[in-house]
């Protein structure tokens, strides 16, 4: 259980310094999954170690896999091969992770054994059909709350392999569909409207299992072996986006971001910052566990108004609330399409970043599938994170340019995600402190 912590960020000195994000958290929670079902022992580097991914390796503990910490942001995971969890008549608690759960119901699908998955307040209230129907198809039998969780899936299904065209762009979906392949008759394949994150493609064929995919598709059979290896996961963009908002928007401002993730499924705020005028250069670009990562070095420029391209909203989903900030203290006007998935996130994040920012005096219009932001100055106000951690840490970036305190309600979720962000923010400038 969470304890309720809330906020208020001002405005603080001109950031500087060097800022390490912590671990990707899709990385983290695939690595897990992956690891667990391998035949030997991984090592995973870079771990996130935030309740969404550690809620992930305590399922699988659960289902009998040993994992071990060494030291923080290192696990070893014991594999147990692809038949070798073990069911519980316990619930399997993915606390806030949507990653978590839905991959775990495609991964749990294939089991001999029944079980059940739970989450907290957040993620009950989060569809869960874009994962249960197309398994159903494969042959799966999950029920669900009115399409919610719990989720309660029946073990000793015989799986077949589909092909699935997926009607929303979801990695989540995509990935659930290839765990619960692993353990189907025949090929599953699937095709995505827009190409998203390829993690779990990269990850499978890194732990030997063949696999076909490209942009926007993949492809594999059953029957194959997951052999371990060592995975090391690169920083997280998404967490990394808060600080290249913050770094955009407050004068003097520069900062450094080493070893981000920059896999171009991700990087969609980049491109949108920039065309806002934002001052961005990548240094050192590298691979890493076959992820490409660069240093990424944001100092502050003069940013405006756009009409946001919708073939990057896929890119960078989970960068929206971030972008709201910079869209409302930018010269002009910022026009949002195409995005209605952000009202089944953590939280609606245009109804939550809409409500939270007119609090804070900011002209917006919400829309079906966005928003139209007007921007100018932000006053200080109450805003509520709505247990979502990026709308929470959003506004601490609102914060730094605030004419008057800005205090966020219940931001004990930052967790979640991104553990010791306060410290971080703190450290590189921002005024950001716990109250009440
Ligand atoms: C994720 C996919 C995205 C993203 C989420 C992580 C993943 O969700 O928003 O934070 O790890 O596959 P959707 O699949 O719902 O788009």
């Amino acid at each position: 259980m969470n304890v309720r912590l809330d906020w208020s960020s001002r405005p603080g000195r001109p950031l500087h310094g060097n800022v390490r994000v912590p671990g990707d958290k899709s990385v983290s929670h695939r690595a897990l999954m992956l690891a667990a079902i391998a035949e030997g022992e991984s090592r995973i580097r870079g771990f996130l170690e935030g309740e969404d991914t550690r809620a992930t390796a305590a399922v699988l503990a659960q289902l009998g896999v040993r994992i071990d910490t060494p030291s923080a942001g290192e696990r070893v995971v014991h594999g147990v091969g692809l038949h070798g969890l073990r069911g519980t008549a316990q619930s399997l608690d993915c606390g806030n992770a949507g990653t978590g759960m839905r991959l775990l119901t495609g991964l749990l699908a294939g089991q001999a054994f029944d079980s059940t998955l739970v989450g907290d307040a957040s993620l009950s209230k989060r569809p869960m059909r874009r994962v249960t129907d197309p398994l159903a198809l494969m042959g799966a039998r999950i029920d669900t709350h009115d399409g919610l969780p719990p989720l309660h899936v029946h073990g000793g299904q015989p799986l077949q392999g589909i092909r699935y065209e997926l009607p929303v762009a979801s990695a989540q979906v995509k990935s659930a569909l290839l765990l619960a392949g692993l353990y189907a008759a025949g090929e599953t394949e699937v095709v995505e409207p827009h190409p998203t994150r390829d993690y779990t493609e990269r990850m499978l064929a890194a732990f030997g299992w063949p696999i076909a995919f490209a942009p926007g598709r993949a492809k594999l059979g059953g029957g194959h072996v997951l052999h371990a290896t060592d995975v090391e996961v690169p920083a997280d963009f998404s967490s990394a986006a808060f600080f290249l908002v913050a770094a955009s928007i407050v004068p003097g401002a520069e900062l450094r971001l080493p070893a981000v993730g920059l896999n171009p499924r991700r990087t969609g705020l980049l491109q949108a910052l920039r065309l806002m005028g934002a001052d961005i250069t990548v240094e050192h670009e590298r691979e890493a566990g076959g992820e490409p990562v660069g240093d990424l070095v944001v100092r502050h420029a003069p940013l405006h108004g756009v009409e946001l391209p919708e073939a990057l909203v896929p890119d960078m989903i989970d960068e929206f609330p971030a972008l709201f900030i910079a869209a409302a203290v930018a010269g002009g006007t910022t026009v949002i399409r195409g995005a209605a998935e952000l009202r089944v996130k953590e939280s609606d994040r245009i109804a939550t970043m809409a409500s939270g920012l007119r609090t804070l005096g900011a002209a917006i219009e919400e829309t079906p599938d966005g928003a139209i932001i007007h921007g100018g100055r932000l006053g200080g106000g109450t805003v509520e994170s709505h247990l979502d951690h990026r709308i929470a840490m959003s506004f601490a970036v609102a914060g730094l340019v605030a004419t008057g305190p800005v205090r966020i309600n219940d931001c004990s979720h930052v967790a979640t995600s991104f553990p010791g962000f306060l410290e971080l923010a703190n450290g590189c400038g921002f005024a950001l402190h716990g109250v009440g």
